[in-house]
């Protein structure tokens, strides 16, 4: 008979923190800025695929992925390869001011992921998630010749005065930091589990429509209105998924009032959700389109070197030369590791025992860690919710009553972390599974594994 070998598990060789962990984090609570977080005491040395080690050869399975951003893993050949080559031909020049055929390629393999029969879309390359979200909404100023932005409570869109002004999910990002940008509203983002406004599961997503075009009758008037800024997938805000009518009818309302429509998939995007655009979940269903006129990307784009985009259909791209641009948006090398990131999640370099592509990937393996999630609400009545697409699952705790339990979740994840599974949290109550999407069925078995028996010491 012959046995199969044992799947690899976390390996941990000290106590949490090791010693060389707790120095460098006292040195860093020292010098560092005073704003950073710290949730617990990780500091990693290398890494390899799904696995990250810290300075003191703790081996841990990471569950989170830098906020959605390694998507092929760590350190994976593949892109290695593309960032070392990069490097000894040139590392800037400044595409603001010349073009460079790594970024045009790169512009032209994206805007293939959106562009339908008759409509042709156009690249600007940033740094950052909020760099393409400013560039979005300048773009969509600038193109209506109107001023006002609507963003929905509970979203995430980056830091920058502009980002952090349509942000709407914590106070602690604003407060002390105003004034803000002005001509910005919030609305409520149609959330199934908490459902706004009164309305149930069902009806959320059109209570939400009705209540944009009440404000439209009372307070904004709607031909001031030059974006609506929302996450098809809502991200820190808890990992929330829209009832499918939501986002058509969301595009129905724009086009009915000349308002673009700007899709943030910072977080949701590049493949995580099973797809390469979160929205395409909904997009085309029961006839039903929701295809936004902006799109904004970030993280999973490059494997974590820095870069973002923000698509346009052509139509609307129509800001001047000189208008806007960045020193290093686009820099080559970070377009170089997302040429290679694009290679494994379109299956055109195929990852060992990751089926056609990362992106099928994501859709598979993210459907069996949500069977077996919802499974585990069975033994721990504190798993509220757990819901997602692919590898993007949020898993909320609550109280008895119903209520969000931030603490419990903090324990958990604080357990989690002690057995070796990396992990983060989000939203009130709620811990993220954004794993790197070359997360095999059996690894996400471990880390499922690690999860039980950390929530087993909560019960
Ligand atoms: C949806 C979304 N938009 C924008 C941002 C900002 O990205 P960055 O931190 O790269 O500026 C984030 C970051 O978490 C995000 O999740």
């Amino acid at each position: 008979m012959t046995t199969l070998p044992k799947p690899r598990q976390p390996e941990l060789k000290t106590s949490l923190p090791g010693p060389k962990t707790a120095a460098i984090m006292a040195r860093d609570a020292q010098h560092l800025s005073t704003s950073y977080m710290r949730p617990y005491p990780f500091v990693p040395d290398h890494g390899e695929g799904v696995w990250l080690t810290d300075v003191d050869g703790n081996t841990m399975l990471d569950f989170f992925a830098g906020i959605a951003v390694s998507t092929t893993g760590h350190a994976h050949p593949h892109v290695v390869k593309a960032v070392q080559e990069q490097v000894t031909r040139f590392t800037h020049v400044c595409l603001t001011d010349y073009p460079q055929e790594i970024t045009t390629s790169l512009a032209e393999r994206m805007v293939k992921h959106v562009e339908k029969p008759g409509e042709k879309w156009r690249v600007f390359f940033g740094n950052s998630g909020a760099e393409a979200v400013e560039a979005a909404v300048k773009l969509a100023r600038n193109h209506t010749g109107r001023s006002h932005i609507i963003s929905t409570i509970g979203s995430f869109h980056g830091r920058t005065y502009g980002a952090i002004t349509l942000t709407g999910s914590k106070t602690k990002y604003k407060r002390g930091f105003g004034p803000l940008l002005p001509n910005v509203s919030h609305v409520p983002y149609p959330n199934p589990f908490r459902p706004p406004l009164g309305a149930t599961a069902g009806t959320c997503g059109q209570a939400v429509i009705d209540h944009i075009e009440g404000l439209f009758q009372t307070i904004i008037p709607a031909d001031e209105v030059a974006a609506i800024i929302i996450e098809p997938m809502q991200g820190e805000g808890g990992y929330i998924v829209p009832p499918a009518d939501f986002l058509p009818k969301l595009r129905a309302l724009c086009d009915r009032h000349g308002i673009m429509l700007i899709f943030d998939e910072v977080q949701a995007g590049m493949g995580r959700s099973g797809k390469m655009y979160s929205f395409q979940h909904f997009d085309g269903q029961n006839g039903m389109n929701c295809q936004p006129d902006i799109i904004t990307v970030a993280k999973g784009i490059a494997s974590g070197m820095p870069i973002s985009a923000m698509l346009a259909k052509e139509s609307v791209m129509t800001w001047p030369v000189g208008s806007h641009g960045s020193t290093y948006g686009g820099n080559p090398v970070a377009a170089a590791a997302a040429h290679a990131t694009l290679d494994l999640l379109e299956g055109v370099v195929r990852h060992p025992g990751c089926g056609e592509s990362l992106m099928e990937n994501a859709a598979q393996v993210g459907e069996f860690i949500m069977a077996e999630l919802k499974a585990m609400q069975v033994e721990f009545p504190f798993i509220g919710d757990v819901r997602g697409a692919g590898m993007f699952i949020g898993i909320e705790f609550v109280m008895p009553d119903g209520r969000p339990d931030g603490k419990l979740r903090d324990a958990a994840s604080m357990a989690m972390f002690e057995r070796g599974l990396l992990n983060l949290d989000c939203g009130e109550a709620v811990i993220r599974i954004s794993p790197p999407l070359i997360l095999t069925r059996e690894e996400a078995a471990t880390g499922l594994e690690i999860m039980r028996d950390a929530l087993r010491t909560l019960k």
